[in-house]
């Protein structure tokens, strides 16, 4: 029992962590009963083509308060993507709504303007800025783990499909992840040269909700 309850602990962590592996058969829809390694994907005689359709981004998602609306299509809400090594987004701007800077530690970004003008870009390890205005048709890359962000600086919304080279590319969001995360105010006052009062401010504004 206990040798189960630590293979499948090291079976999870490995199917998070892990890099995406090459799939070692077609396709693998989580079976959600996985005791063994061996019964991880559902028998795939049992697999439909339902399987294989996520219908979740025809519309815009919610708009946060950047002016933001990004849906995220990742094999934890289309499971079918899993052991794929590759997923989706679909992000609506408002006019002037901003993505802010963030980044994917695992797995590099191709987006296309599928609508709009959006002044796009990323940061490399030496801090040189790579940022365009890119329009309707146009790709940019995001190589993986660097920072980018998005502003639609057009005067109509802008909508972009994004696809990543991992099942789960994961997301963090610069302001969020430093001031919403509870790092110790006088570290980050030092950091960036805040008094506790504007630093009080920013923390407000990224507190997790
Ligand atoms: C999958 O299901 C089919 C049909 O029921 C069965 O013949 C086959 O043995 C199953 N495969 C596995 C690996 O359980």
């Amino acid at each position: 029992m206990f040798l189960r309850i630590l293979v499948l602990f090291f079976l999870n962590n490995y199917v998070i962590l892990a890099s995406d592996p090459d799939p070692v058969q077609d396709f693998c829809i989580p079976n959600m009963q996985a005791t063994t390694i061996a019964n991880q994907c559902k028998n795939s005689s049992t697999a439909t083509v339902e399987d294989f359709v996520f219908s979740g981004i025809k519309s815009s998602g919610k708009f946060g308060p950047t002016g933001l609306a990004a849906t995220s299509v990742n094999s934890n809400i289309f499971a079918g993507l899993n052991t794929l090594g590759m997923s989706f987004v679909r992000a609506d701007f408002e006019v002037g709504g901003v993505n802010v800077p963030h980044f994917h530690p695992r797995a590099t970004e191709i987006a296309f303007v599928l609508e709009g003008k959006v002044y796009s870009g990323f940061i490399d390890t030496n801090n040189k800025i790579f940022a365009k205005v890119i329009k309707k048709g146009e790709v940019m890359v995001f190589p993986k783990g660097m920072v980018h962000f998005q502003m639609n600086v057009g005067d109509t919304p802008a909508t972009i499909l994004g696809s990543f080279d991992s099942q789960n590319p994961g997301l963090m969001r610069i302001p969020t992840a430093i001031f919403g995360s509870g790092i110790k105010d006088q570290l980050l006052e030092k950091a960036f040269g805040f008094n506790s009062k504007e630093l009080s401010r920013l923390k407000k504004r990224f507190a997790p909700h």
